[in-house]
């Protein structure tokens, strides 16, 4: 459903911050993206969304190549950007009415979803604010919920935790959970290994832009018994004060 082939990027100072990436996510998966900080996890995420176009490589999204049929394969995942910070002058309800125009997503469907899922990240109360007056985790919920709005089978969520209380990161795992289940396709990147290790059906360890190991938990644990993800992954990566 997320396929990305051979993804090199290299940034316009020569940086090369993506080396052959390929993978496959399919319908029912939750997989997660897992790698220090600069590995190139947002720039992986950025070509998967259109957003950078790769030096060489090509996604495919629901069977939409992303830079050749960019409509119908956008149409077809919801993104969330590692950063929430933007049109903070729209309030929190007429950033979801855009989201919503821009998807097609008819008056009756987005009354509801806008509905319940403000309900679920108790936002209702702060919806006829500006977006600069939300804190940063509020931001953050706000994005979740435009995310969802247009309930696309794909969903590319770039930290998603980031910033989120307990009860807004328990109810966003709760929902990815249930649309993997539904026979969806989630990729989520992180570098809280907790995270992964109570989400994943499947694991991408990304160091210095390449995947260096991916499997399942069990997978990567045997060649490592006994050991936690957070140890398997700093022995695969490096201790954080030896990365540049
Ligand atoms: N626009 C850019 N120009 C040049 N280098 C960049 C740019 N964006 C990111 N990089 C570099 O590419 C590498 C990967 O970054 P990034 O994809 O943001 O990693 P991650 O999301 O895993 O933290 C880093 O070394 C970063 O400094
Ligand atoms: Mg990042």
């Amino acid at each position: 459903m997320i396929e990305a082939h051979s993804l090199t990027m290299i940034y316009g100072n020569g940086h090369k911050a993506t080396d052959d990436i390929s993978f496959d996510i399919m319908a029912g998966e939750i997989v997660g993206f897992a790698g220090p900080n600069g590995a190139g996890k947002t720039t992986v995420i950025k070509m998967l969304t259109g957003i950078l176009k790769p030096t060489s490589g090509n996604v495919v999204i629901n069977g939409y190549d992303i830079n050749k049929d960019p409509i119908k394969a956008k149409m077809s995942f919801a993104y969330i950007a590692d950063n929430p910070d933007i049109l903070i002058q729209l309030t929190g309800l007429e950033y979801l009415n855009f989201i919503a125009d821009m998807y097609e997503v008819s008056e009756d469907v987005r009354k509801k979803k806008i509905g319940t899922l403000s309900e679920r990240f108790g936002m209702s109360d702060v919806l006829n604010l500006q977006m600069r007056e939300y804190s940063h985790g509020m931001r953050q919920k706000l994005m979740v919920i435009s995310a969802l709005i247009h309930d696309p089978p794909a969903w590319i969520l770039d930290e998603p935790m980031t910033g989120l209380d307990p009860s807004a990161a328990f109810e966003l795992k709760q929902m990815m959970r249930e649309h993997a289940k539904a026979g969806n396709a989630v990729l989520f990147s992180t570098h809280v290994l907790e995270v992964a290790e109570q989400l994943c059906d499947r694991i991408l360890i990304i160091n210095n832009g390449k995947i260096i190991r991916e499997g399942t938990l069990d997978f990567l644990r045997l060649d490592n018994p006994g050991m936690t993800l957070e140890e398997i992954f700093v022995k695969l990566t490096g201790r954080p004060e030896t990365q540049a």
